[in-house]
């Protein structure tokens, strides 16, 4: 069955045409970018990782040996997805955010037969590719892709329906924020969702940093092309004239946060260009492209209860990797 048009529409509003919205976008991403570029110590959101590419080259690196996060997630979905889906309950409206490929949404399908998906996604191509396989899988489901950046503001569409929503929110993207900004993230949530709402959060736990650091490191450098393709990405956005071959991948961890970071490194001094400004970058200087926060069961479970969740019930694999979290709002 082919996409409905009403429900395939890439805006923030839905009132907008796509054309301004998407304008409006690349010019608050050109901004954002310039001040990043520009700070002491320049940095990038790890939103910006993510174009086609990108999404393509971290769908990859799901696959690698070190990057354990999404097999553990999957595997602790599959092994409880009966209580899972009694947590969350039916008729519900899934909304997932950074939905990617749509593909850990799509194994709840079969059993949770949710009223409506929404997935949510920066990478508007990829998510696009991704909703139009999946329609005629679930042709009697309605699924409302909608290619956004929720950084900013998560005003749902009318097409969203305001009742039963829950916030799927995995692959431990919470730890992209830093334990403030995830805290602001979650009250943003508990407000979208309503009284009858609830999130559903995969979250990284704190491990062995030689575990980390191979899963941000890998052997074959997969994760090192997705952070230098972040280059590719600025340049496209901002029209600056970033040369890939001048930098290095950097991933470390900050033992004191529990956080793992990715860095892009200059291999030599360079001046970077892009209209209106420019900046030299000495050798051996970063730019910050990534935070991942590690959390413990309680630390995640207290960031939910400050923004308005409640009766958190989590599930974890035998190694106490990783956590998936149900909260309903309180
Ligand atoms: C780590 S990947 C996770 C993908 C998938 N959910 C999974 O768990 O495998 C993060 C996803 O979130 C998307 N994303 C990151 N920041 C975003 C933002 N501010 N707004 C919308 N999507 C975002 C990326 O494009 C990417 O698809």
């Amino acid at each position: 069955m082919p996409i409905q048009p009403e429900a395939y529409t890439y805006s923030n509003t839905d009132q907008t045409s796509p054309e301004p919205a998407a304008g409006n976008a690349q010019n608050r991403s050109a901004a954002e970018l310039a001040a990043g570029l520009l700070d002491d110590k320049a940095h990038v959101s790890p939103k910006y990782l993510y174009d086609t590419l990108g999404s393509k080259l971290f769908e990859a690196l799901c696959l690698l040996p070190e990057y354990y996060p999404t097999r553990t997630e999957d595997a602790i979905v599959a092994a409880n997805m009966a209580s899972i889906v009694r947590a969350i309950g039916p008729e519900a409206t899934l909304i997932d955010l950074g939905a990617g490929n749509c593909a850990k949404a799509e194994r709840l399908f079969p059993t949770l037969r949710p009223r409506q998906y929404v997935p949510i996604d920066i990478s508007r191509e990829f998510l696009e590719q991704a909703a139009a396989q999946l329609q005629p899988r679930y042709p009697q489901m309605r699924i409302t892709p909608l290619g956004l950046d929720f950084s900013h503001e998560l005003a749902l569409p009318d097409s969203v329906p305001a009742e039963r929503r829950v916030f799927f929110y995995p692959g431990s993207s919470i730890g992209n924020f830093s334990p403030d900004q995830a805290s602001a993230f979650l009250r943003r949530l508990r407000d979208a969702c309503g009284a009858d709402g609830a999130v559903v959060l995969g979250v990284d736990l704190i491990k062995d940093a030689a575990v980390l650091q191979a899963a941000y490191d890998d052997a074959l450098g997969l994760t090192s092309a997705f952070n230098l393709n972040l280059l590719r990405n600025v340049n496209r956005l901002l029209g600056s004239d970033f040369n890939v071959a001048d930098w290095m991948h950097e991933a470390r961890f900050n033992e004191r946060a529990q956080c793992m970071e990715m860095h892009l490194k200059a291999r030599r001094s360079v001046i970077v260009r892009w209209p209106g400004a420019q900046r030299l970058f000495e050798r051996h200087e970063c730019i910050h492209t990534e935070n991942s926060y590690k959390y413990t069961v309680p630390s995640i479970t207290r960031l939910l209860s400050q923004a308005g969740f409640a009766h958190a019930q989590t599930w974890l694999d035998g190694r106490n990797w990783f956590a998936v979290v149900h909260a309903r709002a309180a």
